[in-house]
This record gives C-alpha cells, structure tokens and sequence, in this order.
C-alpha cells in the first residue's frame, strides 16, 4: 500500500465501529487516533483519511465532527465509516458538508449495523446482537480497499 493513511474513530458505545477500523488496520499499515483521547493531530502527511463513528441522533459523534472541523486539512481525500441501529441514507450529510467546506475529495461511505442497547432497547437485551458480523467485516475492509487504490 502505497497510501499513507490514517483512520480518526469515535466508538464509544459498544466498540461496534471499532471493530471495523481494527480489521482494516490489523490487515494494512495504517496509523488510527481515537478522537476521545486526542483532539489535535498534523493530517498533513496523509494521503487518505478516513473517518469513522457511531452513529448518535442521525450523524457522526459530536467527537469526529469537532476533530473533523479542527484538524482536516484542505484539499485531502477523505472516506466515512459508520455502524448504526438501523441504516438509513444521510447519517453522513453533516460529515460531508464539513469535508466540502475543507474542499475535500469525498471517496465514499461504509455503513453497517451495530449493537444498540441506548433507550428501551436495553431492557430486552438490545438489538443487532452480534453485529457488525464477519461478513459486514469483511465489507469494510473491500470498502477500504477501494479508497486506497
Ligand atoms: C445516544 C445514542 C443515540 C443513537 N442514535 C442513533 C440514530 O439516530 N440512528 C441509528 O441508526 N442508531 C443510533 N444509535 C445506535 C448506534 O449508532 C449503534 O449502536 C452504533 O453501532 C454504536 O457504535 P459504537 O459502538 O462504535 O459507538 C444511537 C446510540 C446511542 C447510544
């Protein structure tokens, strides 16, 4: 791979979207930051980068937007990876707004489902148990393939 990139993830709900950014990086030598440790990062170097959340309230965690806003250089060429309850077009709308104000080359997107426990779903044991599974695993990583070609 001759692509230097990088992968900004917030996953703090169960790890569901965690699971797909630690597939890709354990199959292609890519750096990760974890935007709720780390709000700053030079992005300079890089020639992809990829964003990647959960999905809270129909967009990205608040986390991403704000590193997004902070950190994403101009011009640079960016992909979005999410889990989420129930898929739906436009969770990635807000991200891509924020991407064409930096006048960035949007790649495309890989959404998939994720365990969700948030609201009455945790009294009955939440729903997508088991998911993201192999198979929407293994989507991601052909996703990401085609960005970095
Ligand atoms: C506070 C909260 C709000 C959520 N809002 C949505 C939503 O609007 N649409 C949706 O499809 N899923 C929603 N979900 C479900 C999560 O996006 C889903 O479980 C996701 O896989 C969590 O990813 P993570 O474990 O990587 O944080 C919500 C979950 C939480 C906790």
């Amino acid at each position: 791979m001759n692509k230097k990139t990088v992968i900004i993830y917030a996953s703090t709900h169960h790890g569901n979207t965690y699971k797909l950014v630690k597939a890709i990086s354990d199959k292609y030598t890519i750096d990760t930051i974890d935007a709720t440790t780390q709000s700053l990062a030079d992005l300079q170097s890089y020639d992809v980068i990829g964003f990647a959340s959960g999905i809270d309230f129909g967009k990205f965690y608040e986390t991403i937007e704000s590193f997004t806003k902070k950190n994403l250089p101009m011009n640079k060429k960016v992909f979005f990876l999410y889990t989420c309850a129930k898929d739906r077009k436009g969770f990635t709308d807000s991200m891509r707004e924020i991407a064409n104000q930096k006048e960035a080359v949007i790649l495309g997107e890989y959404g998939c489902k994720g365990f969700n426990t948030y609201g009455p779903w945790r009294v009955i044991g939440g729903m997508n148990k088991n998911h993201p599974n192999q198979d929407e695993i293994l989507q991601a990583i052909k996703f990401f393939e085609r960005c970095i070609k």
